[in-house]
C-alpha cells in the first residue's frame, strides 16, 4: 500500500462543519485513484493533508511504508516523497522547459536522460528550450506532470489538472495524462468535481460528499451500484422515482417495473433510479412522453423527456440516445425500459 489515512478529519478554525471527516483511504501501488465530489466537499483538504500543506485535528497517514502523520509525528511536506500537480500548472515563467523539469535536482548523466524519456513519452520532445508562455496549455500541463515523476515520488497528487482546459483538449490530455502514469507505474490520487473525468481516468474511485466518504469502487461499481440517493444522482445523472414493492413489481407514479426478487420488501418504498440510457424511445412502450429539449453530443443525443402519470402530473428526465434515433423537440414518443440501467435503493 502507497497511501493509508486512517480516520482523518479537520475542522477550519471558525467554520461550523468540518472540511473532512473521518476519511478512511487506501491506494495501493500504481492504481490511479479519484477523489470526486461537488464545490466544497473536502477534496483539495484531503490532498493538502496528504501532502502535509494542511494538519489535520486527528488520524494516522502512512506513505510507501512511512508514517508521516499521527501520535506526535509530522513530517514536513518537502520530505513526504510526494508529487503535486496543479490546476494552474504553477510552471516557473522566466525557466525554459528543460530547466523546469530539472529545477533543484542534480543534473547527472541519468537525470538528463531520464528527462529526455519523459518528455519523449510525453510527446513534448523538441520544446526543451521553450518558455511555459510559448507552450499551449494542454502542453504546460504535461510539463508540470513531468516535473512531478522527474523526482519518482511515491505518489503524484493532481488537483483538477484539467479544469482551465477547453472541453475538447480535456477529453484528449485524460487519455494522454493516464497513459504516461500507467507507462511510469505511478500511483495517482487526483481530484476532480466531473463525474466524466474520474470515470474515464480512474482505476478506482472515492465519491465525497460534505466531508465524508459517500462510496468508493471501481468506475463500473460506482456508475452501475450506487449505494446512495447521492451517488447515483452525482456520478450517473440517474432520474430518480420513488416506487413501491408489490410482488415482483415496483409501482411508481409513471410506471410499473417487473424486478426479480423483491418479494421481502413487499409494501416498502423504494427509490428507483433510472440512468440516461435506461429509458429508450420504443414505439410498442407503455410510457408517454414528450421531447422537450434535445442536444447534439456527437456520438449521442441527450435529450429533456416530460413524462405523464395516468394521473396527469409530469416530470422531466434527462434521457441519452444513439444518434441513429429519430428524435426532435415537440415529438410524443413511447418508451420502455432497460432493467440494466435501472438501480433499486
Ligand atoms: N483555508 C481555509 N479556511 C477555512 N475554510 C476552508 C479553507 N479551505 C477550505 N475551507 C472550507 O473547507 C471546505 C472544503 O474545502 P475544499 O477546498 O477542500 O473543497 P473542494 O472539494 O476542493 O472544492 P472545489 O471543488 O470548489 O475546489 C469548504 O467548505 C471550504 O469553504
Ligand atoms: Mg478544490
Amino acid at each position: 500500500m502507497i497511501i493509508q489515512c486512517k480516520n482523518i478529519s479537520k475542522k477550519y478554525p471558525g467554520t461550523a462543519q468540518p472540511a473532512v471527516q473521518n476519511l478512511n483511504i487506501t491506494i495501493n501501488e500504481g492504481e490511479i485513484v479519484s477523489l470526486l465530489g461537488p464545490s466544497g466537499c473536502g477534496k483539495s483538504t484531503t490532498l493538502r493533508i496528504i501532502a502535509g500543506f494542511e494538519v489535520p485535528d486527528e488520524g494516522e497517514i502512512i506513505l510507501a511504508g512511512k508514517q508521516v502523520y499521527g501520535k506526535g509525528i509530522w513530517v514536513p511536506p518537502e520530505h513526504r516523497d510526494v508529487g503535486m500537480v496543479f490546476q494552474d500548472y504553477a510552471l516557473f515563467p522566466h525557466l525554459n522547459v528543460i530547466k523546469n523539469i530539472t529545477f533543484g535536482l542534480k543534473r547527472t548523466r541519468d537525470l538528463n536522460q531520464r528527462a529526455k524519456d519523459l518528455l519523449k513519452l510525453a510527446n513534448l520532445d523538441g520544446l526543451e528550450s521553450k518558455l511555459p508562455s510559448e507552450l499551449s496549455g494542454g502542453q504546460q500541463q504535461r510539463v508540470a506532470l513531468i516535473r512531478a515523476l522527474m523526482r519518482q515520488p511515491c505518489i503524484v497528487l493532481m488537483d483538477e489538472p484539467f479544469s482551465n482546459l477547453d472541453a475538447s483538449l480535456r477529453e484528449q490530455l485524460r487519455v494522454e495524462i493516464k497513459s504516461i502514469l500507467k507507462q511510469t507505474e505511478t500511483t495517482c490520487l487526483f481530484v476532480t468535481h466531473n463525474q466524466e473525468e474520474a470515470l474515464t481516468i480512474s482505476d478506482r474511485i472515492i465519491v465525497l460528499n460534505q466531508g465524508k466518504i459517500e462510496q468508493i469502487g471501481t468506475p463500473e461499481e460506482i456508475y452501475f451500484h450506487p449505494k446512495s440517493l447521492f451517488v447515483a444522482k452525482f456520478v450517473s445523472q440517474g432520474n430518480i422515482l420513488e416506487g413501491i414493492c408489490s410482488g415482483n413489481t415496483i409501482k411508481t407514479e409513471y410506471f410499473s417495473l417487473k424486478v426479480n426478487n423483491i418479494h421481502k420488501n413487499n409494501g416498502k418504498k423504494v427509490n428507483v433510479i433510472i440512468r440516461p440510457r435506461g429509458l429508450k424511445p420504443d414505439p410498442n412502450g407503455l410510457i408517454k412522453g414528450k421531447i422537450e429539449d434535445v442536444q447534439f453530443k456527437g456520438e449521442s443525443y441527450e435529450c429533456i423527456v416530460k413524462l405523464f402519470s395516468p394521473q396527469g402530473a409530469t416530470t422531466n428526465f434527462k434521457i441519452t440516445v444513439d444518434v441513429q434515433t429519430k428524435i426532435k423537440p415537440g415529438i410524443q414518443q413511447t418508451f420502455s425500459i432497460d432493467e440494466n440501467q435501472i438501480t433499486i435503493i
